[in-house]
């Protein structure tokens, strides 16, 4: 088994992966492993130090997840966050208890700078708090080393013995000098190296791909999007013809989006995209159905069945290659660890019983930014790795509601004005994500001296870094102006446009 620096046991939390992802920005790599990895397990992975990281359930709740507890005694230096420290708290005798009010948001850190694990961090730097319990008698050995106003234990050691505990996330964005605090951990208190970079990443990648496939075929899902162009082109460096790239027009694609992909395919990867026209397939079995989740598992199945059908005119196809992300999976089901579903993104949980193939999905622990990269380390052009993401239901889920022809056509119309004043004022690429969404919400307008009653369009322009949290984009007024202006009066059947001002959490960035 492969040296891992530093192993993170997952109790769940959506945050999980963001410890990773931070920690191999600091070249630090390191392997998430359920909470319930067998200590012979984690140690023959070598590691210099665990991290326990956060997640939904109390640690005195019956039936709560925990730990080999042996993981105390192995003498390596130990990171537990949120949950992790409750847990840790708990072994070592103290104890936990529901807090009197849940914590959620900012808070502000204070500490003394002599602990190391604060190591040139701002005292009073804000950290992102979530959480129900809290510290209440404090294990013995362990002192308390940070606190902030509703937290008197946010950060508590036994530096001894190199166990350390945060009762905030540092991994996630609000925590500002929360990748000071994990590099601290790694670096200063574990002693890793950076040694681990997206060079590393992609030869890793394209070594396991050779080896999981041997000489069979591929079938590559290519979506034209960041993730599945970075996908076939790993797969191209890996296996060369043995990648067979299908392209599915489903109906529910952008205006000309299908050309472009084909152009783009061709041009910049020299490859020739099979690509099966499947529109009728998915727009009837749409048809009359308004529930979001079940037209995400429609849409799903049929990918498959699409897949399905294509793979047998190819001989010795075994593998379905997808461009599965983290986020995607972290949202839909965990992978390692017992978190909650949010949405079920269409190409993760597992293929049906009857389809006998084997997935290939290498970007499955990583963020899109982190794809991106990727994607420029492979020598793909700028202009392929900086595309907005695209949902895989496409514009299935920017429908409210039924999906039909009628409605797919006026919502091409208004994106693609979006998307024309986005790009013309440089705002595509300043920003995550913009797209329209249509409500289906009828409004009473007035268009010369006429009485309309038409259709809701709404924009949503959102920043992001990884897809997990994001904030609404602040457009200039004139801009949304133009694109208002324009889609009113180019579009028939839309007299209304508003702009989405909610961030993500609460909201989510797509609609549905
Ligand atoms: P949400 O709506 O969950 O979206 O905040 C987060 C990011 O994921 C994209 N997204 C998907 N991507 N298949 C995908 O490949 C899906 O089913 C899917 N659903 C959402 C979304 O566009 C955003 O970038």
């Amino acid at each position: 088994m492969k040296e891992v620096p530093i192993v993170v046991l997952d109790f769940g939390s959506q945050y999980t992966q963001l410890i990773a992802r931070k920690l191999r920005e600091e070249g630090v790599y390191c392997e998430i492993v359920p909470y319930s990895e067998k200590i012979e397990d984690i140690k023959k992975r070598n590691p210099k130090g665990i991290i326990l990281g956060g997640g939904p359930a109390s640690v005195y709740a019956e039936g709560s997840y925990h730990p080999d507890s042996e993981i105390y005694n192995l003498g390596l230096p130990i990171l537990g966050i949120c949950y992790g420290m409750q847990l840790i708290n708990q072994y070592f005798g103290g104890s936990v208890i529901p807090a009197d009010h849940q914590e959620y948001g900012k808070a502000k850190l204070s500490f003394q700078s002599d602990h190391g694990i604060f190591k040139d961090t701002t005292c009073g730097q804000i950290v992102w708090m979530s959480h129900g319990d809290k510290v209440d008698k404090l294990a013995e050995g362990f002192c308390k080393i940070g606190f902030s106003e509703n937290s008197p234990y946010a950060a508590i050691a036994d530096e001894d013995r190199k166990i350390y505990a945060f009762q905030f996330h540092p991994e996630v964005y609000h925590s500002v000098e929360g990748t000071k605090l994990l590099k601290n951990f790694a670096k200063y208190i574990c002693k890793c190296e950076s040694t681990w970079n997206m060079g590393s990443f992609a030869k890793e990648k394209i070594e396991i791909i050779k080896k999981q496939v041997g000489d069979k075929k591929v079938l590559c899902a290519v979506s034209g999007g960041v993730d599945s162009s970075v996908v076939a082109a790993l797969l191209n460096e890996a296996i060369g013809d043995k990648l067979v790239p299908v392209f599915v027009d489903n109906g529910l694609l952008r205006y000309k989006e299908r050309e472009q992909v084909e152009a783009m395919f061709k041009s910049k990867l020299g490859v020739d995209l099979i690509t099966v026209d499947a529109s009728e397939q998915f727009l009837s079995k749409l048809k009359g159905v308004t529930d979001p989740e079940k037209k995400r598992k429609i849409i799903g199945e049929t990918f498959i069945e699409v897949f399905d059908k294509e793979a047998k005119k190819h001989d010795g196809i075994e593998f379905l290659a997808q461009g599965t992300l983290y986020t995607d999976v972290i949202e839909s089901v965990s992978v390692k660890g017992p978190s909650k579903t949010i949405k079920s993104h269409h190409n993760v949980g597992g293929l049906p019983d009857w389809m006998t193939f084997e997935l290939v999905e290498p970007l499955n622990e990583i963020f899109k930014d982190e794809v991106r990269k990727l994607g420029l380390e492979l020598g793909l052009p700028k202009d392929m790795i900086s595309r907005h993401p695209f949902p895989g239901p496409g514009l299935g889920i920017r429908i409210m509601g039924e999906v039909n022809k009628e409605d797919l056509k006026v919502l091409r119309k208004a994106d693609v004005i979006m998307l024309e004043e986005l790009h013309s004022t440089g705002y595509y690429e300043k920003t995550w994500q913009a797209f329209t969404v249509l409500l289906n919400v009828k409004s009473v307008g007035v268009m010369g001296d006429n009485r309309t009653y038409d259709n809701t369009a709404c924009v949503r322009i959102v920043e992001a870094t990884d897809g997990m949290t994001a904030t609404f984009a602040h457009i200039p007024h004139e801009i949304l102006e133009n694109i208002s202006r324009r889609i009113i009066n180019e579009v028939d059947g839309i007299n209304r446009v508003v702009y989405d001002i909610s961030s993500k959490p609460p909201a989510t960035i797509e609609w549905e």
